[in-house]
């Protein structure tokens, strides 16, 4: 049971158009990442949302996350992108809850090969580095003798991927960077099931002649630099609890950082920035009560903030993002990126999914 009136609505239906769209446009099966719950989605409705479309992997950023989906019930094929810490225990456990791991480098591999693996079937995908400089092998060499040790102890490389460091720039670094990964694989003699290099800004801005699968995140979820046709498949909620009077010369908030210029009505609404509001938009950010613009006046609360409203106001909902200002707005206004925004929705916050207008999941 959910009591507070804050909640994030989130529309599956949107979710599908941008997941074939890209699956279109690239011509190529999904790999969908949905680390960090989701890019603030709620990782458990989109997983179970991405079940229903045979999804051919869900990515999470690490072993916890995986469990996590794993124990609510998800059963897509599930790649972790991250460092897994190796222990037998662990091992067994990711065999028997059908997880893939990422190679991310001779050293893990070494100490994999120290376990008992021979009784395990887990799926591993070779991270590459062709520039990033985080994860990944760059030595050519390394991987063919990483491919031939891997053979001779029946371990089974599925995949093999890069990542984009700037595929939201007009620069030459994709193509680069591809030519490297490109180069690599045609060094290796190995038919891999899986390829995958693009997220969602090189879906939408390179050509990508070699992989069978795409990784998007942010274009999943409706926003890009560049594409326009993708549906943004969140909207946030709250509701006025209080509405009150103040008079010219009253302050509003910790540290009295708004003043009233004139008597006017305020609204007490739910939402912090313990829910991930940035602290940046007290005074500097406007919420939508009834289509009408409403300025966030005084210092955002922990779990509350106060807007300012007109005298006569019949509807109490506020829409916090929406189609005017949203997520993207923040992280402009806030001088950061949509990704931070969204991510920092912290999990306390309802997320209701809704497919064809009906509650699909709550999380
Ligand atoms: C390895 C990897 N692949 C894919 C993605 C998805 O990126 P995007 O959200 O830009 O599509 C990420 C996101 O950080 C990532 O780290």
């Amino acid at each position: 049971m959910y009591n507070r009136p804050t909640y994030l609505d989130i529309n599956l239906d949107a979710l599908k158009h941008n997941y074939d769209y890209l699956k279109s446009l690239s011509n190529k099966e999904v790999f969908a990442v949905v680390k960090a719950n989701a890019y603030g989605h709620g990782m458990i409705g989109i997983s179970k949302f991405f079940d229903t479309l045979n999804c051919a992997y869900l990515c999470v950023s690490s072993l916890d996350e995986a469990l996590r989906l794993r124990k609510k019930g998800v059963v897509s094929p599930i790649l972790v992108l991250g460092y897994t810490q190796l222990s037998q225990k662990v091992l067994n456990t990711v065999s028997k809850m059908n997880i893939s791991l990422s190679i991310i480098s001779m050293e893990w591999f070494l100490e994999l090969m120290s376990y008992n693996t021979s009784s395990l079937t887990i799926n591993y995908h070779i991270e590459i580095d062709t520039g990033m400089n985080r994860l990944g092998f760059k030595d050519a060499n390394e991987v063919s003798n990483l491919l031939k040790l891997s053979m001779e102890n029946n371990i089974y490389l599925e995949g093999i991927y890069t990542h984009f460091h700037s595929s939201d720039k007009d620069d030459n670094s994709t193509q680069v960077q591809f030519e490297k990964f490109k180069s690599l694989l045609e060094t290796l003699d190995y038919d891999f099931k899986w390829i995958h290099t693009s997220n969602s800004d090189a879906i939408l801005n390179f050509e990508d002649s070699i992989s069978n699968a795409i990784r998007p995140g942010l274009a999943l979820y409706g926003y890009s630099s560049s594409e326009t046709k993708l549906i943004p498949i969140m909207h946030f909620f709250s509701q006025i609890t209080q509405k009150k009077l103040i008079h010219k010369g009253e302050t509003v908030s910790y540290g009295a950082t708004f003043t009233a210029d004139e008597d006017m009505w305020i609204g007490i609404v739910p939402v912090g920035y313990a829910d991930g509001l940035p602290l940046g938009l007290s005074n500097n950010y406007n919420v939508y009560v009834e289509n009408i613009s409403c300025p966030v006046i005084g210092r955002i609360c922990m779990d509350q903030l106060m807007i300012k409203i007109p005298n006569e106001i019949a509807s109490n909902i506020v829409t916090i993002s929406g189609l005017i200002s949203n997520f993207e707005t923040m992280a402009k206004i806030t001088d950061t990126i949509t990704y931070e925004i969204l991510t920092c929705l912290n999990i306390r916050i309802h997320r209701i999914f809704r497919l064809n207008k009906e509650i699909f999941i709550e999380e």
